[in-house]
């Protein structure tokens, strides 16, 4: 039964249940089922066209499925609007970096705050003086721990369209950390990085739970840091979740084997959950 949800004693910060979500006769999602645990890294993997970009629209909102639901802190969220779910502490980074260009680092940091703008009229109208002095301190308290977090300090001012690939990615980061979620979600964090990239991206990762607390949610392809990072690994192939648990339980499924290589070598395949060089 590899799509049964496992027992587990804590509530789940974010629970699917049975997504299903469709592109003219293509199924991306089929039923899609999995919780997340607050304090955890999650992962969800996949061959290519699997569905875990799909998963992502739609765990955020960009997506309507037709069946299924997103639960978030038990909440039932399926209908809630996109800019809703960041504000309620749902943030995401995107497969092809989505940041403004042409904006300065420290700009597109500033961004991530509006999602926790005050939109309601009658808020906005008793929103003044005091209490907005102090929003906008905490406000800097937060973009300057951010910034010295990620180590970008030096490029704060500089045109994101200057930056190489892997600071793009981290000033992404940057600016979902910025929404001060509960939930930060990556979509392929790492893809396109060296060796040398990958391992700072990883430390971020592993901190961002650390020293923030946030729960962090991620597709990747990069196994080796899968492996590392994560305490639990939801595996998807053709939209449906084929097998999930700890790394190790998933490394030695089957089903997750033949997923990845057809009836091709499955040595190969081991090597490369465990994150080794794979010669083919
Ligand atoms: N916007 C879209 N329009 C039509 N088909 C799509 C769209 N997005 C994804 N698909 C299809 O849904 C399936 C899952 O894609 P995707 O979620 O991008 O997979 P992954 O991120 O795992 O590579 C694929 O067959 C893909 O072609
Ligand atoms: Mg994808």
């Amino acid at each position: 039964m590899p799509s049964a949800l496992p027992s587990t004693s804590a509530a789940p910060v974010l629970r699917v249940e049975d997504l299903t979500l469709a592109f003219g006769g293509v199924k991306a999602l089929a039923g899609v089922g999995f919780e997340v645990q607050p304090g955890s890294i999650t992962a969800v993997i996949g061959p290519n066209g699997a569905g875990k970009t799909s998963l992502f629209n739609t765990i955020s909102g960009f997506y309507c499925p037709s069946a299924g639901r997103v639960r978030f802190e038990g909440a039932d969220i399926t209908r809630v609007p996109a800019p809703r779910r960041a504000a309620m502490g749902l943030a995401r980074s995107f497969q092809n970096i989505a940041l403004f260009r042409g904006m300065t680092v420290l700009d597109n940091i500033k961004l991530g705050r509006h999602a926790h703008l005050k939109t309601n009229v009658f808020d906005a109208l008793f929103y003044v003086g005091r209490a907005r002095r102090e929003e906008a301190e905490l406000r800097r308290d937060v973009e300057e721990r951010i910034i010295d977090f990620l180590e970008i300090d030096h490029i704060r001012h500089a045109s994101v369209a200057a930056l190489p690939y892997g600071l793009q990615k981290r000033v992404e980061m940057a600016r979902a950390l910025a929404m001060q979620p509960k939930v930060l979600m990556l979509d392929e964090p790492v893809a396109g990085m060296n060796r040398e990239e990958t391992e700072d991206m990883a430390r971020f990762i592993l901190d961002v739970r650390r020293e923030w607390g946030i729960t962090v949610l991620m597709v990747e392809h990069d196994m080796g840091m899968v492996m590392d990072l994560s305490d639990h690994v939801v595996v998807l192939n053709f939209g449906q979740v084929i097998a999930q648990g700890t790394p190790q339980q998933v490394q030695a499924d089957p089903e997750v084997v033949r997923a990845y290589l057809g009836a091709g070598d499955v040595g190969a395949l081991r090597r490369k959950l465990r994150g080794e060089a794979v010669t083919p």
